[in-house]
């Protein structure tokens, strides 16, 4: 499936950056293959332009925030850095400098905007009329959690296979040797499934590996420890990991993985824990995450990003038991996009040129 071929995911919130990398003035993002540019407006909320100038089409992501007297500022209007015409969140031209004191600005000057919003530190995008909410997540404003931004990063992959990796007991052995893989247990642990409308609900048991450098993250010391895994996933590409250990520590993950084109998703991280800074310090954290996300990375990259949802196309991808909640997922998939009238899109399909077609 090419992403940017089904219209469909335009209509779904995506996470798109941290609001504190806005905080130094507008930042490009690739989204669904379109160019995109965000900035913060004067009262501090994240909005989205088409990074084009309806001027000479300059990238506006290469221009300013400038505030009501048009001085440049960290939020407000975002000024084009070419010839200076000034844009609202609402896309509208609403200063050429060029024409002052005298002349008024034609209503036709405009950008595209999308949707944006803030939510759990981050700016969301929306291409089209949303049809869905962001997944909710109540841990981000309870007290007995503390939140760690772990990374939003690019990945040369589809959302598609980061999301079924993210559902898949059978590589633990072998991607996570290094780290928490137990090499001799390779037979996954099954899940019990419970179907949701917006996706569904997985949980399972596994054993993990638990070296000395892990007692602080997992607040076990045993060789070995069981995770209480409950994952779930959401439509269209979000997914929620909630690890129970047997210490009663919960370390929760949220994971967006935002489609940037046909070849590159980029992973957001959040982590939720019950436990202090005492117990675990969050840069532990973030580098054990890091170093587990990095093993799948290196493996995901080598994939076919043009992952397959119409598992009726046989010979092109085989699978076993333990595939059941990728299976899952692209059962979503094939009917989200059929509610919505579209049929999966594939770089190996026969695109008739439009001459030969008419
Ligand atoms: Fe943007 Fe001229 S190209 S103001
Ligand atoms: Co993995």
């Amino acid at each position: 499936m090419l992403v940017t071929r089904q219209p469909v995911f335009r209509k779904f919130w995506h996470a798109v950056m941290p609001l504190t990398d806005l905080a130094g003035g507008p930042r490009p993002f690739t989204l669904l293959g379109e160019d995109i540019v965000l900035f913060l407006d004067a009262d501090g909320q994240p909005a989205a332009l088409r990074d084009r100038c309806c001027h000479r089409t300059a990238k506006l992501s290469k221009g300013w925030c400038v505030d009501a007297a048009g001085q440049a500022c960290g939020q407000g209007a975002l000024q084009c850095g070419y010839h200076g015409w000034t844009y609202d969140r609402s896309g509208q031209v609403i200063r050429i400098p060029q024409y002052e004191p005298e002349r008024s600005i034609s209503p036709e000057y405009r950008t595209t905007a999308y949707h944006c919003m803030a939510r759990y530190g981050y700016a969301w995008v929306a291409l089209e009329d949303p049809i869905a909410d962001i997944p909710e997540v109540p841990e981000f404003d309870d007290p007995a959690y503390r939140t760690i931004f772990q990374f939003h990063e690019e990945w040369q992959t589809s959302p598609m296979r980061a999301l079924e990796n993210s559902f898949d007991n059978s590589h633990f052995s072998f991607v996570h040797r290094a780290t928490f893989g137990v090499a001799d247990k390779p037979k996954p642990s099954k899940y019990e499934f419970v179907e949701r409308d917006n996706g569904f609900y997985a949980e399972t048991v596994i054993d993990a590996a638990n070296p000395a450098k892990f007692h602080a993250i997992s607040g076990v010391t045993e060789p070995v420890t069981q995770r209480h895994m409950r994952n779930a996933y959401f439509l269209p590409f979000s997914r929620r990991l909630d690890i129970e250990y047997p210490s009663g520590i919960r370390h929760i993950i949220i994971n967006c993985f935002t489609p940037i084109d046909d070849g590159r998703m980029q992973l957001c991280q959040w982590l939720f824990r019950n436990d202090t800074e005492d117990d675990c310090p969050a840069q532990m954290l973030i580098d054990f995450d890091a170093e587990i996300t990095r093993e799948d990375k290196d493996i995901l990259e080598s994939t076919d990003p043009d992952a397959l949802v119409d598992t009726r196309r046989r010979g092109v991808e085989y699978s076993m038991e333990s595939d059941k909640p990728g299976m899952m997922i692209r059962r979503h998939l094939m009917q989200l996009l059929a509610r919505h009238g579209e049929s999966e899109v594939h770089r190996g399909m026969q695109i008739i040129p439009l001459a030969q077609a008419a």
